[in-house]
């Protein structure tokens, strides 16, 4: 599938009256103190993932038995039974962002229950009769995520976000991150590649404009405490029971988080 950055003049299709997210990050110098708590609650943040064992050898398990390379969006008709144990009603009107989402869709709305939007970073040349007709009604978006996301805050119960934010410099990432807290009400679940991975369809990487930087888990947190953005503790506790139970070992990192309210 070919797919470019999504083109400018369509992001903002009615994007008018889109709330600003600057107040979000005030500019404020923290107090010493708060920078001490920041630093003891990002240590027991990295602890906490590196005991929890939230899938560190099963990356590469993935990567050899799916040698043409790992697709997160792929990775989520696999975590959906889990992910409905985590989030249960929250699952009612979910908003996908990434690579393929027609295909996270039309999945998403086979579940009863479940109402499903989807963004697709990338355009959609040679998407198939089905996924045009999504787009048609307006519930497949071509939308560029370094923009803010044509949507209210709080429009979805859950978003889930798969790849797309492996694209994506720190820069951008302070930009988007933010949009995903906002447009969601009971938070926010990313999909991102294991360091090492290799994506799906490395030919076409430089159509994403910027290689994908598969970052360690460290990373990660580091970058979620930096931010302001707090762990979900609730739902992931309730996603590694479920994933334990069913003997369920995610091929890519799987963040919960929450939305800013
Ligand atoms: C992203 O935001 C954090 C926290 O506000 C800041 O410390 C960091 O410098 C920003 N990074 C970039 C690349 O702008």
């Amino acid at each position: 599938m070919s797919r470019r950055p999504a083109s400018t003049t369509r992001r903002f299709a009615d994007g008018g009256g889109i709330p600003l997210v600057g107040s979000l990050h005030p500019k404020s110098r923290p107090s010493p103190l708060l920078s001490l708590g920041l630093v003891v609650v990002g240590a027991f943040l990295i602890i906490g993932y590196l005991y929890s064992g939230s899938g560190g050898s099963s990356g590469k398990e993935a990567l050899s038995r799916l040698e043409g390379g790992v697709s997160c969006s792929l990775e989520i008709p696999k975590a959906l039974p889990i992910l409905k144990k985590a989030y249960g009603d929250s699952m009612r009107k979910v908003l996908h962002i990434g690579p393929d989402t027609c295909s996270v869709v039309s999945m998403l709305l086979k579940e009863e229950d479940t109402e499903a939007w989807g963004v697709e970073p990338y355009d959609l040349d040679d998407a198939d009769s089905s996924c045009k007709s999504l787009v048609r009604k307006g519930i497949v978006r071509v939308a560029d995520i370094k923009f803010p996301l044509p949507y209210r805050q709080k429009s979805f119960s859950l978003v889930i976000v798969s790849d797309a934010l492996d694209y994506l410099s720190p820069k951008y990432l302070n930009k988007t991150l933010p949009e995903l807290a906002r447009v969601s009400a009971d938070g926010f679940v990313v999909f991102s590649g294991y360091p090492g991975q290799r994506r799906a369809k490395v030919a076409e990487l430089s159509k994403f404009g910027r290689p994908a930087k598969m970052r360690s888990s460290t990373w990660w947190i580091r970058y979620f405490v930096q931010t302001n953005l707090e762990e979900n503790e609730a739902a992931l506790k309730k996603f590694e029971q479920a994933a334990a139970k069913r003997s369920y070992q995610p091929g890519c990192q799987i963040f919960h988080l929450k939305s800013h309210h």
